[in-house]
């Protein structure tokens, strides 16, 4: 999706929100991720953690939830951000989890600007791999 077409101001209100609704009793780090799809949905997820620290769910995992049970499709730009509202980066396991949803060209707002999912995540293993063995 060219970059003149993300409304990346509705993003960001959109990871704020979701931001809100964070359930971050142990580390007391909320975040908040929100995506536009390549059909113009905007989704978003927070965190959600677990007495048992380990378990804890990133803002990422309930936003590629929420991906699926809105219709599915990919991914074109994300934004995430942190208690203050500012820019954070995924962390590297939802870096996975984004490109396994990455439309061609996803973008990514970044601390250091707009990048794409290749340039935060690259040379990564996907489903193409999977497929070469079939
Ligand atoms: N966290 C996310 O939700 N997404 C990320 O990409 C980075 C980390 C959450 C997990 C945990 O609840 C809190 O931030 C502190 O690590």
């Amino acid at each position: 999706m060219p970059a003149n077409d993300i409304d990346w101001p509705a993003l960001e209100d959109a990871a704020k929100q979701a931001m809100a609704r964070a359930y971050a009793p142990y580390s007391k780090f909320p975040v908040g991720a929100a995506a536009l799809t390549e059909d113009g949905r905007i989704i978003s997820g927070c965190n959600v953690e677990n007495a048992s620290y380990g378990l804890t769910l990133c803002a990422e995992c309930a936003l590629v939830g929420e991906l699926h049970m809105t219709g599915g499709g990919r991914l074109a730009a994300f934004y995430c951000v942190d208690g203050q509202g500012n820019i954070l980066m995924p962390c590297g396991r939802c870096r996975q989890l984004l490109y396994e949803f990455r439309a061609p060209g996803m973008q990514l707002m970044t601390t250091q600007g707009i990048k794409t999912m290749d340039d935060v995540l690259p040379d990564a293993f996907g489903p193409e791999n999977l497929e070469e063995t079939t």
